[in-house]
């Protein structure tokens, strides 16, 4: 047996209630009050689907009773039932939100007929926030956490060039939060609803990638059987992601170049000139000034590229926002594992302070994932941390700040200059005045990737 709609009807005249209901009670479950306070109780205990009202009552009248359901969360329908010299006043319970209105004496066929209408709007609308609420799931995640100047800084930055068509470059180590700004760009653009396309350079050898960024004509090579539009063409009117920008070769670079001066390209193989709306938006993980200099990318590509540059600090560089994260994917992913952690002690908090997080953002993710899986309580301990991290966390003394302060510097300067020399130790260990032998330890003591 499917359950029956429950319909409340509310009048002061008893008269009224009995007919209504025997006239209902084949197709809905019936209740009854005789004013809207009566009418609020039981719509506080039961589930009811829909109101028939009178609109004169003693106590709280049917318009009173309408206003006090609109502040109720539940949003159920009320179709207003009026003497013939009341009309005014069910036209205004309309204008309130009432669903329908009829007089009195009642053509319950009518009647019937609207509360099965207003139930389908009913149902439609509660259907309408569930695929809502299914979509905003599906969508990629577009918080983005963090309450460090540098974070709010890039959070602002993106917002701001949003509503603009600027080209933007996105500069930062891996997993520093690249591709959650360019989401964050394009979700938040005039264009949210036009194409989001995304290409990782890197992926790609250098024929193909001009292929599919440019697309080709049938014929331009061998295996190109069919004619096929690029990422540019179908990005139209759309944002287009270039990831890992810098590892694009000389002669595509040359054609991005090209479309950013001319908004214009053509196919791989055709003489067609297409000309697109697209707003470019790319990322990398290279020191693009540094690639430059060096002659590995195209100058004017680069002011081309950075006509907004958003730069993202990495994770051991804003460490206050450490705690704001770790406690988001404690939640986050607790929820996904169904797993009761609500927080995390101060001692496995601190470790993860100590560490350096070469991976930044995604890899503290991925440790708070692996230590709610672990956690045995509903916080995480020390146990629970993956133990590389224990492992490569530097051992400081809790006392002695001002040591901690002295290692992480001296970590620093050896990063930076092996950065300078291009990853050259020898060179490196010349410049800061050790051994090559002191290098590597330091290189291994402080887990230094080079
Ligand atoms: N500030 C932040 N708040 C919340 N989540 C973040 C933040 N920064 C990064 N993340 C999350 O960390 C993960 C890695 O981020 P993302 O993929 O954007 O990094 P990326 O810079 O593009 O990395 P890569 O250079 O490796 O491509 C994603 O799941 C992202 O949602
Ligand atoms: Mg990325």
């Amino acid at each position: 047996m499917t359950m029956k709609p429950t319909v409340l009807i509310v009048d002061d005249d008893k008269m009224t209630i009995n007919t209504l209901s025997v006239a209902l009670e084949d197709d809905y479950s019936t209740l009854m009050a005789t004013d809207g306070v009566e009418a609020l109780n039981i719509l506080k205990e039961k589930d009811v689907d829909i109101v028939l009202t009178d609109l004169d009552m003693p106590e709280m009248d049917g318009l009173e009773l309408l206003e006090e359901m609109g502040r109720m969360e539940n949003k159920i329908p009320l179709i207003v039932i009026t003497g013939q010299g009341t009309i005014e006043s069910a036209v205004q319970a309309m204008k309130s939100g009432a669903y329908d209105f009829v007089t009195k004496p009642v053509n319950l066929d009518r009647l019937g007929l609207l509360i099965e209408k207003a139930l389908e709007t009913k149902r439609l609308k509660e259907e309408n926030v569930l695929l809502r609420k299914k979509i905003e799931e599906s969508l990629p995640e577009l918080k983005f956490i963090g309450r460090s100047a540098a974070i709010k800084k890039c959070e602002e930055l993106a917002l701001q060039v949003a509503s603009t068509k600027a080209t933007v470059l996105i500069e930062g180590e891996s997993g520093t939060g690249k591709e959650l700004i360019t989401n964050i760009i394009h979700y938040n653009s005039p264009v949210a609803h036009g194409p989001f396309i995304k290409i990782n350079c890197s992926a790609f050898s250098e024929g193909v990638l001009e292929s599919e960024l440019f697309g080709h004509e049938k014929g331009a090579f061998t295996g190109a059987v069919k004619t096929k539009k690029g990422r540019f063409e179908l990005a139209h009117q759309g944002t287009l992601f270039l990831d890992e920008v810098g590892e694009m070769p000389a002669s595509t670079q040359v054609k991005l170049l090209r479309f950013l001066q001319e908004r214009t390209f053509e196919r791989v193989g055709g003489t067609k000139t297409y000309r697109v709306d697209v707003r470019i938006i790319s990322a990398t993980n290279r020191d693009l000034a540094q690639m430059v200099k060096e002659g590995k990318f195209r100058q004017d590509l680069y002011y081309r590229l950075r006509v907004v540059r958003i730069l993202v600090p990495p994770l051991r560089e804003r460490k206050e926002d450490i705690d704001d994260l770790v406690h988001n994917f404690i939640s986050k992913f607790s929820r996904l594992h169904g797993k009761p952690v609500t927080g995390i002690t101060k001692d496995a908090l601190g470790l993860i302070h100590a560490y350096h997080w070469p991976g930044n953002v995604r890899e503290l993710m991925n440790c708070i994932e692996s230590a709610v899986v672990m956690a045995k309580t509903d916080l995480i301990h020390v146990d629970d941390i993956p133990e590389y991290l224990a492992d490569h966390t530097t051992q400081l003394d809790p006392e002695n700040k001002d040591l901690g302060l002295l290692q992480e510097l001296e970590r620093k300067t050896i990063m930076e200059t092996l950065d300078k020399t291009g990853g050259d130790k020898v060179k490196a260990a010349r410049i800061l005045g050790i051994g090559l032998r002191t290098l590597y330890r330091k290189i291994d003591k402080w887990k230094i990737n080079t």
